[in-house]
Formats: C-alpha cells, structure tokens, sequence
C-alpha cells in the first residue's frame, strides 16, 4: 500500500486529465492562484476526477459540486463518502477471492463478476441510497481494475460489456486512497446529472473546470460512450451556448477538448464556437484508445473565459 497523504482518482477513466494539471494550473484565474483560494468550485464532467483532486490538494476549496451522467461512478463517489469502510471491507474480501487464482480462475471471475453486475443492473435503486450500493460500488471498482484498458463501456440496454484485461497483479483498490477520497469529498457534493443541471449552483465568481467527453479524433477511435448517452457535435454545440450563459452570470471558467486540428488542420470546429475567448493549444500524451498506434502525442485546447 502506498501511503500518500493526497486523495488521487480512485477509478481509471477515459479522458482522465493526469498529465495536463501542470498546463491547467498555470491558466488558472490569478486572484485564484495569489489567495491559494477557491471558495466555490464547480466541475459538471467530473470523471475520474483527476482535476478535483489536484486543486484540493494545492488549494483551500471552500465548497465543491461534481457532476457527471454516469451513475454507476456518481454511486461510487456517493458509497464513498457515505460508508467508504464497508466499501473498503468489501473490496478486500473481492480482491483476495480474485488474486488467489490463477489466470483462467480469475478470468472466469471477472466474467461472473459483470454477470451479477448486469443483472442487478436492471432493477437497481440508484434514487436512494442503500447497503447494496457498497456491493455494487465493489463490483464497479474490481472491474475498472481488471477490465480491458479500465474502459466503462455500456450496451444499449445499459449493460456494462468492456473483456476481461490483461494484467500480472492488478491493484484492485488502495485502501489509503480511499479514505483520503473519503476526507476530500467532505464539503463536496457529488450528483448524477446532465451538464446543464449544474448552472443552479454556479453563481459569480465559482470557477468551473468543464471537460466534457472528447470529439473523437478519427471515425474510427472514437471513445466517448462514458454511459448509454453519447456525446456528438450537437452536445458540443449545447456546451459551447452554455458556456456563454455561465460567462454571462461572471463565473470563471476553464474548458478542455481534443483539438480537431490534430487530424484536419482546417477543422475550425471549436475555433468558431468559442470564438471571443481565449484558446490556447497545449500537448497532451493520448491512452485510451482503440489500439496501440492510437496513442501519442495531440493537441489539447484549453478555453478560458478570463
Ligand atoms: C473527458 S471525461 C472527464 C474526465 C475527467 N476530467 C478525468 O480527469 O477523469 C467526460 C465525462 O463526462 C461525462 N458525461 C458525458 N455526457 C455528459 C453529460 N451530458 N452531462 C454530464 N456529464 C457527462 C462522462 O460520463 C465522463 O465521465
């Protein structure tokens, strides 16, 4: 077990923002910086977190609210800073079961494993919180660990359908992690919505990080299925006028995407909708994607509206 003192994500996620904070945090607003000071943070595509929890730990944050469509990982945030010891109890028991195997025994339990998963999934009461939310959050997190590519993927009918990964001795949880997941999420409300559900509680003055799902950078490599809801142009679009409406209200606002000009140097497409902004081109080191030629060095873009 590692024994950091600072909350990191908990879960592997597409899109996850690791290697651009340092990018970020030099683009934050400077009053900001100068206090060590966010009195209220709001972040409507949360994640895996990655950005959250950096600014907790270089920052005072006086009030947070994350948001995010999938309710699967809003649940585990929620079991965590409810009752994140029986979470912790649970994993232990799953991830002793599944390391004691052999690669074929754990295979076959990994696979038993999304089964009981899918299955509950269809009656599951995900309004009210409950002891079989631990179950399902344990469920959750063993197959982020031991899943291909830590990929969450869902069918139509909204059945989680990533294989089984490769990995010598995968990490199933990290207790220490998880407690300071827990002490971070004090003061911080975590809900399942759509983006636009957040304007409630942005007013002037929160600064609101916003790192919606990628534009795919090809046809073919596309991964923004975070949950049975995609993410298309027209969702882009949507993001982009509201956006406009939190600048309007005087909120501080950081957006980041995949840069279109990385395949098509003509691509305006988020030049034009965020025209009148600051847009800067940061690199980013690409993971997730269908294969390995995939990954590499793009652009990422970062608007600001301050
Ligand atoms: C690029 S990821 C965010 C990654 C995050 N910054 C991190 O470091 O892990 C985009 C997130 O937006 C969520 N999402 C997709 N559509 C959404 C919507 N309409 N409203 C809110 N969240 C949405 C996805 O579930 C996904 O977790």
């Amino acid at each position: 077990m590692e024994n950091n003192i600072y909350a990191k994500p908990f879960v592997k996620w597409a899109g996850g923002k690791k290697q651009l904070l340092m990018e970020f945090n030099g683009r934050l607003p400077t009053h900001l910086k100068e206090s060590g000071t966010i009195k209220r943070y709001v972040e409507p595509f949360v994640g895996g977190g990655a950005m959250f929890f950096f600014l907790k730990r270089h920052y005072f944050i006086g009030e947070s609210i994350l948001l995010d469509i999938n309710r699967e990982l809003v649940m585990a945030y929620q079991v965590i800073k409810n009752d994140h010891k029986s979470l912790i109890a649970f994993l232990k028991d799953i991830e002793d079961n599944h390391l004691n195997k052999d690669e074929d025994g754990r295979k076959k339990n990994y696979y038993k494993i999304r089964e009981i998963y899918n299955s509950e999934g269809h009656n599951f009461d995900f309004e009210n919180y409950n002891t079989k939310w631990i179950e399902r959050t344990g469920h959750f997190i063993f197959m982020n660990k031991t899943c291909f590519n830590g990929l969450f993927r869902q069918n139509k009918k909204g059945e989680f359908n990533v294989p089984f990964g490769l990995y010598k001795n995968p990490r199933i949880y990290d207790e220490n992690n998880i407690k300071l997941v827990n002490q971070a999420l004090k003061d911080t409300e975590v809900i399942c919505s759509d983006f636009t559900n957040s304007e409630i509680h942005i007013t002037e003055n929160t600064f609101v990080y916003l790192d919606p799902p990628y534009r795919p950078l090809t046809k073919t490599s596309n991964f923004t299925n975070y949950s049975k809801y995609g993410f298309n142009d027209i969702d882009q679009v949507k993001l982009a006028s509201f956006f406009k409406k939190l600048d309007q209200i005087g909120a501080y606002l950081m957006l980041s995407n995949s840069d279109p000009k990385n395949e098509d140097l003509n691509d305006e497409f988020f030049d034009k909708l965020y025209i009148g902004y600051n847009i800067e081109r940061v690199s980013a080191k690409r993971n997730i994607n269908r294969d390995a030629s995939g990954r590499g060095i793009v652009n990422e873009l970062i608007v600001t509206n301050y």
